[in-house]
């Protein structure tokens, strides 16, 4: 991690800048994402090139939020969880800027999410990471690095907390 940093969102960072080369991934780190993390929502931290000076380029983000989920019928999931929803860790956005692409610069960005998402359950609680990925042919790119589908009706994909790290 020498040559980048991970910050927290901040004025100091180029969002206007960014394209993922997804528009409801662009439009959330322009126009959301600085309000979700200042109020609480949800937290979105960025890769920067450790030595970048604001307006920083954003080579890419992610999105990490609190959530409860039913996980009835669920692989992977420790048996006799109650039937009301239990907590988790939600990865709500991930993004690369599509000059960086296959740079494996999405892949250490999901490792960070990991770790801090691990970190995170140990503190409070929770079952695992979600993702709800933004199209079907992102599935394996998921699954490459571990994450399992809950069922074939949806897209969501799931990392149990002792797969996190
Ligand atoms: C998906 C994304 C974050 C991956 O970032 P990246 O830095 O290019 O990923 P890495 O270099 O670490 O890994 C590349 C791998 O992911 C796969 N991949 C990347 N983007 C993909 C896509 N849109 N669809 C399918 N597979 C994809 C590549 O085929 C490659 O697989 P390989 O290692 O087996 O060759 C990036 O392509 C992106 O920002 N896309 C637009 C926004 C988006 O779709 N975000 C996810 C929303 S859930």
């Amino acid at each position: 991690m020498s040559r980048f940093a991970l910050e927290r969102l901040d004025a100091s960072h180029d969002r206007k800048g960014f394209r993922s080369g997804l528009e409801s991934i662009d439009r959330y780190l322009k126009e959301t994402a600085r309000g979700h993390t200042e109020k609480g929502i949800a937290l979105t931290r960025v890769l920067i090139d450790a030595d970048a000076t604001a307006p920083k380029t954003i080579l890419g983000f992610f999105t990490l939020t609190p959530c409860q989920v039913e996980t009835e019928g669920w692989p992977a999931v420790p048996k006799g969880l109650p039937r009301n929803p239990v907590g988790a860790i939600l990865l709500g956005r991930l993004g690369v800027d599509q000059r960086r692409h296959g740079q494996g610069i999405g892949s250490r960005l999901l490792a960070l999410a990991r770790a801090i998402s691990f970190d995170s359950i140990q503190a409070v609680g929770g079952i695992g990471m979600l993702v709800d990925p933004a199209h079907a042919e992102l599935i394996p790119f998921y699954e490459k690095h571990g994450f399992i589908r809950i069922s074939g009706k949806t897209l969501r994909l799931f990392l149990p907390t002792p797969s996190l790290v």
